[in-house]
């Protein structure tokens, strides 16, 4: 089984702005359902409560939310209180954590990879991708353009 982190980020790190992604490249989009399909998922509360209703519960992936509200439920989602309770409900599979900011620090030293997409934009935002460090060895795949137009690439980190 792997631990992989999953993110899409701007080139100053951006991620996220007043709950939501400040860009939308449906070409990532795809790429995120294809790698996460059929595994576990990983996600905080806010990021849950970002997908859009018709999205929610992501299709066939285990949904594991992350919250500290003992009351919080959501038809769908699997609740877990701690980082490591929502890892132990996400099964011995493939486990994705998607997000947000504040999930990725938590589960980044138990990571086995990081698959990032990295867009050719400089947003504002509210919400960053963690620092990688020296510890991570990056693969970078050629730019490619979206039928949006936006600049995007693949980068897959691997430990050294
Ligand atoms: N670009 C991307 O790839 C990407 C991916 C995902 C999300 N995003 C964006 O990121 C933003 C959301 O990220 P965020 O950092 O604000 O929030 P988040 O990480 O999605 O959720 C934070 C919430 O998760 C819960 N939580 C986190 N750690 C916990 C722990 N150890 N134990 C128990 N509960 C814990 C808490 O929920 P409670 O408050 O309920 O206690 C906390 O408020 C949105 O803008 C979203 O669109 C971007």
């Amino acid at each position: 089984m792997t631990l992989s982190l999953i993110w899409a980020q701007a080139r100053g790190g951006v991620i996220g702005r007043d709950g939501d992604i400040p860009w939308h490249v449906p070409e990532d989009q795809a790429n995120f359902r294809r790698l996460t399909r059929g595994c576990a998922v990983i996600m905080g509360r806010a990021t849950w409560d970002s997908l859009p209703e018709r999205f929610r519960p992501l299709p066939d992936r285990v949904n594991v939310v992350i919250t500290r509200d003992p009351s919080w439920k959501a038809d769908g989602a699997v609740v877990a209180h701690t980082a490591r309770q929502a890892r132990e409900l996400a099964g011995d599979g493939d486990v994705w954590v998607i997000g947000g900011g504040a999930v990725y620090a938590e589960y980044l030293p138990a990571a086995d990879q990081l698959v990032v997409t990295e867009v050719d934009l400089d947003p504002a935002g509210d919400t960053y991708a963690p620092e990688t460090g020296p510890g991570w060895a990056p693969d970078a795949g050629d730019w490619l353009e979206s039928r949006t137009g936006i600049r995007y690439r693949f980068i897959t980190y691997r430990r050294r």
